[in-house]
């Protein structure tokens, strides 16, 4: 199983959305899905609840978690609870356990997507553990991308803490772009020049369709109107380019 984690410290920076459409593409591409949301906000969980299978996204970091398919559309959501909170006061071990309990899950999904709350907790630490694959949504102002080294340390540090080099980071996702905004423009290009390397070759627009998908629990490309349409076109072709990466 492959386990994508969707991650960055910063908060509403689009990684919840880029979360479930992932989800959504990957099970119809016939893939196994099991999404886990770590944050209690639980945004993933009320967009995704009708997925939702007997474990909660707590209980990944209890000692031999079963994971079991839902049964529906290929998706299987581990859904936020509260307790999730209490986490992040857990005793170092519970980091290795979220790995485990996926590695034991292996032959009933194929990729594994983990949305991480705006935050660096136990949590996210044991989802970057647990990895394979790193995606990194990033907002194109100022602050976002001066935030974009401590993310990259964080990464790099939570490899080398945890032996785990083998770790692909696909980089990071220029998310609800406002393609028109020259200051954004600017800050995609400097972001090109400074870090080229780390970044992911596509982006996503802004674009209402988004949050109209969110609320109607469908992806925005099943939504009629026509702007939802465009989006759908566009976040397909970036998801493809992940599918890819993910093997
Ligand atoms: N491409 C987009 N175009 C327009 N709006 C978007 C886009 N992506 C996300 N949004 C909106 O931006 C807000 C934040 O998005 P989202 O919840 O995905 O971010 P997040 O990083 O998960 O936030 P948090 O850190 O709070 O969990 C939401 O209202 C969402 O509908
Ligand atoms: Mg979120």
């Amino acid at each position: 199983m492959k386990t994508i984690v969707i991650n960055n410290q910063k908060g509403g920076v689009g990684k919840t959305t880029v979360a479930v459409h992932l989800a959504w593409y990957l099970a119809e591409a016939d893939r196994r899905v099991l999404v886990l949301d770590m944050d209690a906000q639980a945004n993933a969980t009320d967009t995704l609840k009708r997925y939702a299978g007997p474990a909660s996204a707590a209980d990944m970091f209890k000692p031999a978690a079963e994971i079991r398919p839902s049964g529906i559309d290929n998706l299987t959501l581990a859904p936020a609870v509260t307790s999730l909170t209490d986490v992040d006061r857990s005793e170092a071990g519970a980091i290795l356990r979220l790995r485990e309990n996926l590695m034991a899950a292996d032959e009933h999904f194929d990729v594994c997507v983990i949305d991480t709350p705006p935050s660096l907790g136990l949590r996210s630490v044991a989802a970057l553990v647990a990895a394979s694959h790193v995606l990194s949504p990033i907002y194109l102002e100022d602050y976002s991308v001066k935030g974009v080294k401590g993310l990259l340390q964080t990464f790099i540090g939570a490899q080398q803490r945890y032996g785990r080099p083998d770790v692909s980071f696909l980089g990071l996702l220029p998310s609800i772009f406002n393609t028109r905004s020259p200051r954004q423009r600017a800050h995609l290009e400097q972001l090109l020049r400074d870090a080229g390397k780390y970044v992911f070759p596509g982006h996503i627009v802004a674009r209402d369709g988004y949050a109209e998908a969110v609320a109607e629990r469908a992806p925005v490309w099943t939504l009629k109107r026509r702007s939802a349409q465009e989006a759908g076109r566009e976040i397909r072709a970036v998801l493809a380019k992940v599918a890819e990466c993910l093997g």
